[in-house]
């Protein structure tokens, strides 16, 4: 064992120290429709081993970032580099290491699943003696054994979505662009699907997963906010909820229109969120205007079922700052 105060004790430190290279960076990548900057000088930052959930509002720009990191868009300004590889020179050495999972992603119906994943498999060049072993292995981690002579067009929504990630992975790319990947598909199947995905994520497989969920943007280790084509907001789950400033309070009104006009009028209430049922406040301080909030609704004859400070989630820091982002 070195003296730990050697010079090479120091450089052996430094150098397990030393951050690794990204696997994705992109400077000011533009892309523009006509006038609209889908992408606007987007500065993107992914380590080997992320899972990075993109979120964002309807056409914030998630597709076209994730359509250009795939190099299916022409990119009108800035650079990028994936793999080690620049998007703009060697788009084919990129592609073998990526696997795009598309927003409407297209299997063939008449096919049967292993036939569709056979079919992906001849496409990304998997040789004829690997093809056979990786689809097997590929249907039983996504729990489609029983299902591999079914025709695609006949599985349900969430087994299309797991046969679309699985037909991805053939070529065993280690890093995944997926767009919306559980969109539309019920609750246990988004959670099967995600226990693909984590899996995935500790196995080293750097994903780029974009989401309307905050559940999942959640179990993601870093996330992006996309506003407006630009990366606003950049951080692990648990510092995106630390920017909110103050406590959260949850309260059940009856009718809750006249619940939310009067929360707006009360000393402490920076913000009001409706959740179905729920009227959550965004408060200075949570515990001192907790009981203030519940006098007020009694003077104001406003019935309520329960009220409690509750913890911020990633639902209430999204909406948050996306309000913060329209206020400009
Ligand atoms: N092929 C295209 N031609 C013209 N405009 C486009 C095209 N693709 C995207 N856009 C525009 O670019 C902007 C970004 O769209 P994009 O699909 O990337 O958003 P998104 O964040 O994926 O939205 P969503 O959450 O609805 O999927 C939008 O204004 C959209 O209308
Ligand atoms: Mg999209």
């Amino acid at each position: 064992m070195a003296d730990p105060r050697s010079e090479e004790a120091v450089n052996y430190v430094t150098s397990i120290q030393s951050p690794v290279n990204p696997i994705i960076e992109t400077h000011t990548l533009t892309r523009k429709f006509k006038e609209n900057r889908a992408v606007d000088s987007l500065d993107l930052t992914i380590q080997p081993g992320d899972l990075f959930g993109l979120v964002g509002p309807d056409g914030a720009g998630k597709t076209t970032t994730l359509r250009l990191l795939a190099g299916l868009l022409y990119v009108n300004e800035g650079q990028a580099t994936i793999a080690g590889f620049d998007l703009a020179t060697h788009p084919e050495e990129i592609k073998q290491r990526i696997g795009y999972m598309a927003q409407a992603f297209s299997l063939y119906g008449k096919l049967s699943v292993l036939e569709n994943l056979l079919f992906f498999a001849e496409i990304f060049d998997v040789s004829r003696t690997a093809q056979k072993a990786r689809a097997e292995r590929l249907l039983a981690f996504a729990g489609l054994t029983e299902f591999k002579n079914r025709r695609a067009a006949h599985l349900s929504g969430g087994m299309q979505k797991k046969l679309a990630l699985a037909c991805t992975l053939i070529h065993e790319p280690p890093i995944l662009l997926l767009d919306e990947p559980t969109t539309g598909v019920d609750p246990v199947s988004r959670r099967e699907f995600w226990n693909i995905l984590t899996e995935l994520h500790l196995n080293g497989t750097t994903i780029i997963v974009s989401t309307p969920y905050m559940d999942e943007a959640d179990r993601c280790s870093r996330v992006g906010l996309m506003y407006e084509g630009k990366l606003v907001v950049c951080d692990s789950p648990a510092n995106i909820r630390g920017q909110l400033q103050g406590d959260l309070i949850e309260i059940f009104p009856e009718d809750w229109h006249a619940a939310h006009r009067l929360a707006l009028t009360l000393e402490g209430v920076i913000e009001a969120q409706t959740y179905g049922e729920a009227l959550h406040l965004l408060v200075d301080d949570g515990t001192r205007r907790l009981s203030q909030i519940q006098s007020a609704f009694t003077k104001n004859q406003l019935a309520y079922k329960t009220a409690r400070i509750a913890p911020i989630r990633m639902e209430e820091a999204f909406i948050s700052l996306i309000r913060q982002m329209e206020r400009g």
